[in-house]
């Protein structure tokens, strides 16, 4: 059997995305194991779909840290202590910092609500309507240093319908965000991202 990629989750909220990744997991599409989901909020819903698919769920609270980097530090010691290989933040309402980053260069991917670089930072989908556009979507990428800067591995677009609210859009770009996120984590764990600057290559099997 192939060895499974470990990953750990950085959550925030509902944790449809992890969902995603764990019904993956489960159902052999993606040759990966969650092997923790830390929350920084102490309610998320996302912890209790971990507990209910037998993964470790901890709630990390960033409040009790001094800043940010000790925050990220206590971070990196919990997605060791549990052999993380992949950090996938999956709605998690926190800027990073180089400590993070360092200790899994590479290696930390994040998805957002929009086709980057348009509309990054807060309220994606908002922005877009507000703005006008006609196309949507979502885009999965590697963490770098800036907010929803980092090398794009995997966009999908989701055309923008007359009526359309920020429920509705939402709810259209999470349908893309939940088949295109377990993908790129996949690429991932077959070693088929090959990153070059901002350009990441997918290599054929
Ligand atoms: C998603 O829209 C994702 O793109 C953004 O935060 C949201 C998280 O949703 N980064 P969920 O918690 O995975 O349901």
């Amino acid at each position: 059997m192939d060895k499974l990629l470990k990953i750990g989750v950085l959550v925030s909220g509902s944790g449809s995305n992890l969902q995603s990744i764990l019904d993956a997991c489960a159902a052999g599409r993606l040759k990966a194991r969650v092997v923790c989901v830390i929350s920084n909020v102490a309610d998320a819903y996302a912890l209790e779909r971990a507990q209910a698919a037998g993964v470790p769920a901890l709630h990390l609270d960033h409040r009790a840290h001094s800043g940010r980097e000790a925050y990220d530090q206590a971070l990196v010691t919990t997605l060791r202590e549990f052999g993380a290989e992949l950090v996938a933040m999956a709605g998690f309402m926190r800027i990073i910092t180089p400590v993070l980053l360092d200790a899994f260069p590479m290696a930390v991917m994040n998805i957002h609500p929009a086709l980057l670089p348009a509309f990054p930072g807060l309220h994606a989908q908002r922005q877009a309507l507000e703005y006008g556009v006609k196309v949507a979507g979502c885009t999965v990428h590697l963490v770098d240093p800036g907010t929803d800067t980092g090398p794009i591995i995997m966009q999908a677009a989701v055309p923008i319908v007359e009526g359309d609210t920020e429920q509705t859009l939402s709810a259209r770009i999470q349908k893309e965000e939940h088949r295109i996120y377990p993908e790129a984590i996949g690429l991932f764990a077959a070693g088929r991202l090959s990153v070059n600057g901002r350009r990441v290559e997918i290599l054929a099997t």
